[in-house]
């Protein structure tokens, strides 16, 4: 099975690591005013407008990102669904930029604010929408209508009728679009097509469990018949998760006669194609159902810590409500040097950390957590691994590691001025030998959720965050030997905003 030739794993991870990857162009340049549309239009397609209500429900984002989201018997009306989408993936901010005009922010961080993941719904007949297949328009808060009828049943079947798939009234697919972010980044963007639905995703889980809506993050379907439903070219733009919303009694009935799709759609301002991400993205397709079925199993992994563990601090309660999180968060641009509490660490490693409720999902999350504390008031400043089964750090080593921080984060002053920068770092070798070249798609995804996670934890608590990039093999230097044989996946740097005058 293809699934497992894993060595086109390595050869894409190790030709797109930072700052030697034999895949990557180092003289290649991107200049903002290049910057695609990060919309899709549908041309002649009836659309539906989405009524937006945006009023907060009364649950906070640290307690929503932490839910145990296992809701029953529950379907989200139109109104709902809006909600959902827009505090996934809307326009929260217009910035203006001198010579760029305005741009327009999102929900949910996104490498270069290139937008490349589209999100598709498919649903039954719900309140205020018919049953049928649509794409959402963050732009016009509409659904673009690509097929009616009733067609969960066809998504089910593709995820070898995994159980909240064919129970879900509505179920979202994230895709991504190629070209809209290879166009800055190369082939590392195969990393983006996971780090960017993940932080979309962390919002979604949240706002469905602040409605008691149950979600589920799925990533094992057969990737071509999602195609085919959406009327996707794989080579351009692929499907990455599928997310079932809310739960019926009754099963889906059989899905209705699948015509080709004739709608004209761009999705991209660029026909730019990197043979690399096409190569990679193929070699983790699964192909049948049969393929899916015996795919789906728990991995267990174990975390390695030695007796000497600091406890966690106190946990912070913060009552604002999710939604004005969401709208409020952006990625900060500059730290200030301050420190920021051992409490507040422990809050965001508390909460963000909590399962993802997912089908790769054991107890224990993909990847492990290594920390740089620059400035964390009650902590000394050094080098941690987060036990999560203990609720502890293990100090690995300590100093002022700030230049190490800053140097491991692509030499950027973010993760030099932050207060801690966090690594997420997988066993690689042991997650592709468990779920083959698929793993390297969930390793990353699954540190993205809890990246995504990190974000709005550390804004409820009224802190700054920011993803980066990174220099993958430094970051494993650094973390050694502790860290032997785990690759980089995923970095926040966290801390205190500097205040503008
Ligand atoms: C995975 C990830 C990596 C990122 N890497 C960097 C980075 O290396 N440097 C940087 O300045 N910003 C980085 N960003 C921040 C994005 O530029 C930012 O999310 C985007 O401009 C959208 O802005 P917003 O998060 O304020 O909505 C990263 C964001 C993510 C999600």
């Amino acid at each position: 099975m293809q699934n497992y030739e894993t060595e086109a794993t390595w050869h894409y991870h190790n030709g797109t690591k930072h700052p030697n990857g034999m895949l990557l162009n180092r003289f290649h340049a991107y200049h903002p005013s290049h910057r695609p549309s990060p919309y899709k239009i549908y041309k002649n397609v009836p659309q539906v407008s989405i009524p937006l209500d945006k009023t907060p429900i009364g649950i906070s984002a640290l307690d929503a990102i932490s839910m145990e989201n296992s809701y029953r018997h529950t379907i989200p009306d139109l109104g709902v669904l809006g909600r959902i989408l827009y505090f996934s993936s809307g326009i929260t901010k217009k910035i203006k930029f001198q010579g760029l005009g305005e741009i327009d922010f999102r929900a949910a961080s996104c490498t270069g604010a290139l937008y490349h993941i589209e999100i598709y719904i498919i649903c039954k007949d719900i309140s205020g929408l018919e049953a049928g297949v649509y794409h959402f328009d963050p732009k016009h808060m509409k659904l673009d209508t690509i097929r009616l009828g009733d067609f969960r049943k066809f998504i089910s079947n593709a995820t070898a009728e995994e159980q909240f798939t064919s129970q879900a009234p509505v179920i979202l697919v994230f895709t991504d679009v190629f070209s809209r972010n290879s166009i800055k980044y190369q082939s590392r963007e195969y990393r983006h097509a996971f780090w960017d639905s993940g932080t979309i995703l962390a919002n979604t889980l949240a706002i469905t469990s602040a409605h008691k809506i149950s979600s589920k993050v799925i990533t094992g379907f057969v990737d071509s018949k999602i195609c085919q439903l959406l009327g996707l070219s794989i080579s351009e733009e692929a499907p990455i998760a599928i997310v079932p919303i809310g739960q019926t009694v009754q099963e889906a009935p059989a899905f209705p006669p699948l015509q080709e799709i004739n709608i004209e759609a761009v999705s991209s301002d660029y026909e730019i194609e990197y043979p690399e991400i096409n190569a990679m993205h193929e070699s983790s397709c699964l192909l049948t159902e049969a393929e899916v079925a015996s795919w789906r199993r728990q991995i267990t992994l174990e975390e390695k810590y030695s007796a000497r563990l600091i406890p966690l601090g106190k946990n912070i309660t913060v009552q604002e409500p999710l939604e004005k999180t969401i709208i409020r968060r952006g990625s900060t641009r500059k730290f200030s040097l301050e420190p920021i509490t051992f409490d507040q660490l422990s809050t965001i490693l508390n909460h963000a950390t909590s399962r993802t409720n997912a089908d790769f999902a054991s107890q224990k999350s993909l990847s492990d957590i290594y920390i740089i504390a620059n400035a964390v008031d009650g902590l000394e400043s050094g080098s941690y691994y987060f036990v999560k089964e203990k609720n502890s750090l293990e100090q690995l080593r300590k100093g002022n590691f700030r230049h190490a921080s800053g140097n491991l984060g692509l030499d950027q002053d973010l993760p030099y001025d932050a207060s801690v920068t966090i690594f997420f770092m997988s066993n690689l070798d042991k997650i592709l030998g468990h779920f083959g070249n698929r793993g390297y798609r969930v390793a990353q995804i699954d540190a993205a959720i809890t990246g995504g996670k990190m974000y709005l934890a550390s804004y409820a608590l009224g802190l700054g965050a920011t993803g980066l990039t990174f220099y993958d093999d430094l970051v494993t230097n650094f973390f050694s030997p502790h860290a032997e044989n785990r690759e980089t996946m995923f970095l926040m740097a966290i801390g205190k905003k500097e205040k503008t005058t």
